[in-house]
């Protein structure tokens, strides 16, 4: 569940820089997680995969739980996995402060970000290349955040798809009339180009594996080069 101590979701910023461990060196992962907190990282974001709903296996609750006991920043979970409901409270017990879910996994996606929320989670909802914004219409009271894939989920290091920018548009416009303040998260190509883009779009929150730990001149490097590309706050 929650942990009391947790500090508060929003941290007082509109923007948030959330490294994706799975580009991480997974030898060094305390190392790694310890580099993005000292330069300016505000979440971090674990992306777990089931080898159904996409392609690729990589973790569960064991490493957000060790996540947790090496950071005191927030652990944005993405859930890439069939029937996420199944695993909800296994994720918030470890240690998860947001737990994101794809629309495209879930039958009865309102009842999902409830059941979310009662775990003392921010209620995410996740929408893949391929599915309108139209899909999460109907829930976007209930949600937190919005994630927009700009990738076909499974894999770090993938080349950025241009139409998410439209849907990062429509997803915001849909929000204001709504008047909700929910998170607009974006994932996936995410560098130095791509996120002053995302940036214009609506996106408050971006997700980056690549350009953090694989940049030329370390993680620090990669954290403080997207910093100074987003908008101040
Ligand atoms: C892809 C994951 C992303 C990925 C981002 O399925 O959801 O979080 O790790 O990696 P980059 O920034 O390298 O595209
Ligand atoms: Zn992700």
């Amino acid at each position: 569940m929650a942990d009391a101590a947790q500090p508060p979701i929003r941290m007082n910023k509109k923007h948030i820089l959330a490294p994706s461990i799975l580009a991480a060196d997974f030898t060094r992962l305390a190392e790694e997680i310890a580099a993005c907190e000292s330069s300016g990282a505000d979440w971090i974001h674990v992306d777990v995969m089931d080898g159904h709903f996409v392609p690729n296996i990589t973790m569960g609750p064991f490493i957000v739980e060790a996540c947790k006991r090496v950071t005191k920043l927030p652990l944005d979970v993405h859930l890439m996995i069939e029937k996420p409901e199944r695993h909800l409270e296994a994720f918030a017990k470890a240690g998860a402060s947001g737990l994101t879910v794809h629309v495209e996994t879930c039958p009865h996606l309102y009842r999902t970000l409830q059941h979310i929320k009662s775990l003392g989670c921010r209620a995410g909802v996740a929408l893949d290349p391929g599915t309108p914004s139209a899909a999460i219409e109907a829930v976007l009271t209930e949600a937190d955040l919005v994630l927009v894939m700009s990738v076909n989920p499974g894999y770090s290091g993938q080349k950025f798809i241009p139409e998410s920018i439209a849907k990062v548009r429509d997803i915001h416009k849909k929000l204001d009339v709504l008047k909700s303040s929910a998170w607009i998260e974006v994932d996936g190509g995410i560098d130095v180009e791509t996120l002053p883009v995302m940036n214009d779009a609506g996106a408050t929150v971006f997700v980056a594996g690549n350009a953090v730990f694989k940049h030329p001149k370390g993680t620090q490097a990669g954290i403080k080069s997207l910093r100074s590309v987003i908008a101040s706050d």
